[in-house]
């Protein structure tokens, strides 16, 4: 169990980790791409190092000096190999479609949670395209085997950047166009690295379009993960400040400060600049008293990540708060619906489950205790910020898991400032 003081103040300028889902796609698509690049501010949680593993198994080089990376892709994929995907879902529901689009033959699987992780969403769509993709009664283990493809355009239920990605990846080896349109538009990080990679790809609104093409390796400069850096904007916001450098703000991530306008969270954003197709900024976040809020809908996608943390700090807001429109949290590492509501609920708050959201009873504060992880990261992670905001701290269970998109959150959040 991690112990966790609270805190009467908080305040600091962090140092915090790169983007998962940028990294990810860093790796992935330079793995598959001509020439040699070069990853700096790469994540190397345990998700990252899941593709790392997977993307070497499959016949790319892959050095790692820290967080930078060399990668040399491969001409000639390995067949029959074994990828481990860990608890990533990132890395199996993309590298599905990698598979499928390079007629890569390979078996997919990953850990207990991984494995309960719908993956019919993506067989589904790559099957329409041609592929041979069977998957274990909907979830992995995933079999993916050689088959022809031929652009289409499909609409997806969900709007998913997993799913997403996995038909792109897949429609840039198919015959013809293959264009995904999703209700909302879900992050875009396949679409900017892509383009940066030379494909033939085109968005318009919703639709994004796909047609054969070879990628060059591009070197990548990875900015800080906003849903990393959240946990430390939110603990500016309940007790003092954060100055979180070099985030991502790319506006299909930044749902959180939509979340923070709504409750009346001060916060600025400074130093905007791009690098690398991603915008960045400084983000300077202080302490403010919180208003209730609602939120569903089209704002929910921008923010997946961040949702047990705005239903944490709506637990301190004023007021009675309510999320809907995010039945996707139930399909997370954890059922984050649940989770959600009982973490706040065994912190002394109170949290209504629904069946596409939450209800949050506003109490200004909560007493503390003793919650559980669910081995699910962001939980966890959530967990210590209510504690460490909270009366009497306590403790989180099972808190090894935020070495998944965060190795040193601890540590950064235990540092005297
Ligand atoms: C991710 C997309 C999101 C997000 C996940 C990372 C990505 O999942 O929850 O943490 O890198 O594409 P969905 O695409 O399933 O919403």
């Amino acid at each position: 169990m991690k112990q966790i003081l609270p805190r009467d103040y908080f305040d600091g300028e962090f140092c915090l980790p790169g983007d998962k889902s940028i990294t990810h796609r860093a790796i992935m698509f330079n793995s598959g791409a001509d020439g040699e690049a070069v990853v700096t501010g790469a994540l190397m949680g345990e998700d990252c190092l899941s593709t790392c593993r997977c993307m070497r198994a499959l016949g790319a080089e892959i050095d790692v000096d820290g967080t930078t990376l060399r990668i040399k892709g491969t001409p000639q994929f390995r067949s029959g190999a074994e990828l481990d995907c860990g608890n990533s879902g990132t890395t199996i529901r993309l590298l599905t479609g990698f598979c499928a689009g390079k007629e890569i033959e390979a078996k997919l699987y990953g850990d207990a949670s991984l494995s309960t992780r719908p993956m019919r969403r993506v067989a589904d769509p790559l099957t329409e395209l041609g592929a041979n993709v069977e998957t274990t009664d909907g979830h992995a283990p995933v079999y993916v085997s050689s088959a022809k493809l031929t652009g289409k355009k499909i609409k997806t239920k969900v709007s998913s950047a997993q799913v997403k990605s996995a038909i792109l990846l897949a429609g840039l080896s198919a015959d013809g166009t293959t264009t995904v349109e999703e209700p909302v538009k879900s992050r875009d990080h396949t679409e900017r690295l892509l383009a940066a990679m030379g494909a033939d790809i085109r968005v318009e609104g919703n639709s994004v379009s796909v047609s054969k093409s070879t990628l060059k390796g591009v070197d990548v400069e990875v900015p800080v993960d906003i849903s990393s850096a959240a946990y430390f904007m939110a603990l500016g916001a309940l007790k003092g400040s954060a100055l979180c450098k070099n985030v991502g703000v790319n506006p299909t991530r930044t749902g959180i400060l939509t979340a923070f306008d709504k409750m009346g969270v001060r916060y600025t954003l400074q130093n905007r600049r791009v690098s690398g197709g991603e915008e960045i900024a400084d983000v300077l976040v202080q302490k403010s008293p919180l208003q209730a809020i609602t939120l569903g809908g089209a704002e929910i996608p921008s923010m997946i990540d961040e949702l047990p943390l705005v239903a944490m700090m709506c637990a301190f807001a004023d007021g009675e708060s309510v999320i809907t429109g995010a039945k996707e949290l139930r399909v997370k590492e954890s059922d984050r619906i649940f989770t959600t509501a009982k973490l706040i609920n065994d912190l002394g708050g109170e949290c209504e489950e629904r069946e596409d959201g939450l209800v949050i009873r506003g109490k200004k504060c909560l007493r503390g205790g003793v919650a559980d992880s669910f081995l699910d990261h962001r939980i966890a992670m959530t967990a210590a910020v209510g504690l460490m905001a909270s009366k009497e701290g306590g403790g989180v269970l099972r808190p090894d898991c935020c070495a998944i998109s965060f190795p040193t959150f601890f540590k950064q959040l235990e540092r005297k400032n």
